[in-house]
């Protein structure tokens, strides 16, 4: 029979994750279905129980229903990985038997797409441009791997916050990008060759509305990896910038999309799907510059 998989959320007309899923399925020659259904925010309970009825096994969560998918976990008492408990986030369901598994896969998605850009934690300073539901996906991961020095700046305040009360760790630094700028621009730069940062990732949705953080512009020089978690067919203006500032190299979230939805394809068929090829085949049918 063939198993039946969603990803829920709004907007969702243009997610890539139904062809992410077909292109695992082939290699394991699965027949699956995988549908993409707008779900608005306060409305995942009464459209999962609509799904389960239609046989659906699995879905992948995405924005902005992630937290309340969590919510929802707790309340139902569901099992919850440690991953999604610390993230307090869940983006990937799986129904065993008449009960849900609730998981996190963000994390250990942007993890492998890291290692395979040539990232390690291992005494890494890591700089983190956001604290919105991204960023409390992808933190537990830098938990749980402990870097040097992470440091969180943020537009605003009120998100920084609330990450700082959930993930204290020491080495967690949170900053507003003003505070930021302010000690940043402190430094000579020119003198020293400022190479602080091992990897610096943007995880606002600044991407998403094209607009250019107010951050300095020698930060990027000689970094060796910067990522814009947002993915789409033409360079971010977030990664021109990074790559005409001097970064090494500069990625989108392409492959932590495909990591993340292989993960969730591992927890739903255990198959684990050879992600390379896949990508390779997402940048061709999406066109990408
Ligand atoms: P997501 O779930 O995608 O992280 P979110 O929870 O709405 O979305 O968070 C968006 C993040 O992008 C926030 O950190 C937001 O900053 P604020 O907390 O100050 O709102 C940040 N952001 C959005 N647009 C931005 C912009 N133009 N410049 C800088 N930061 C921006």
């Amino acid at each position: 029979m063939k198993k039946k998989f969603a990803v829920l959320g709004d907007p969702i007309e243009h997610s890539w994750s139904p062809s992410i899923h077909y292109s695992f399925a082939k290699q394991f020659n699965l027949s699956i279905e995988y549908k993409k259904i707008k779900v608005v925010s306060g409305s995942l309970d009464s459209q999962l129980s609509d799904l389960i009825i239609k046989d659906y096994q699995g879905f992948n969560i995405t924005v902005p229903l992630k937290q309340e998918a969590f919510q929802l976990a707790k309340k139902n008492k569901w099992d919850i990985s440690e991953r999604a408990l610390k993230a307090q986030a869940v983006n990937t369901l799986f129904l065993r038997e008449n009960f849900f598994f609730a998981d996190n896969t963000d994390g250990v998605g942007l993890l492998r797409d890291l290692h395979h850009n040539g990232y390690s934690e291992n005494n890494s300073n890591v700089l983190i441009i956001g604290a919105g539901g991204a960023v409390r996906g992808i933190l537990p991961l830098f938990s749980l791997n402990r870097p040097k020095e992470v440091i969180v700046v943020n537009r605003t305040d009120g998100n920084l916050q609330s990450l700082s009360k959930i993930f204290h760790e020491k080495f967690f630094k949170y900053l507003t990008i003003k505070d930021f700028n302010k000690k940043f621009n402190k430094f000579d730069h020119d003198k020293i060759k400022f190479n602080k940062f091992d990897l610096i990732i943007n995880a606002t949705s600044a991407s998403i509305s094209n607009h250019e953080l107010e951050i300095p512009h020698k930060l990027f020089l000689n970094c060796p990896l910067v990522v814009d978690l947002f993915y789409s067919s033409n360079p971010t203006p977030f990664l021109n910038l990074a790559a005409s500032s001097g970064a090494k190299k500069a990625i989108d979230g392409l492959g932590m999309l495909v990591e993340q939805a292989a993960e969730s394809f591992y927890i739903w068929t255990n198959n684990r799907p050879r992600t390379e090829e896949v990508m390779d085949k997402i940048r061709s049918d999406f066109n990408y510059k």
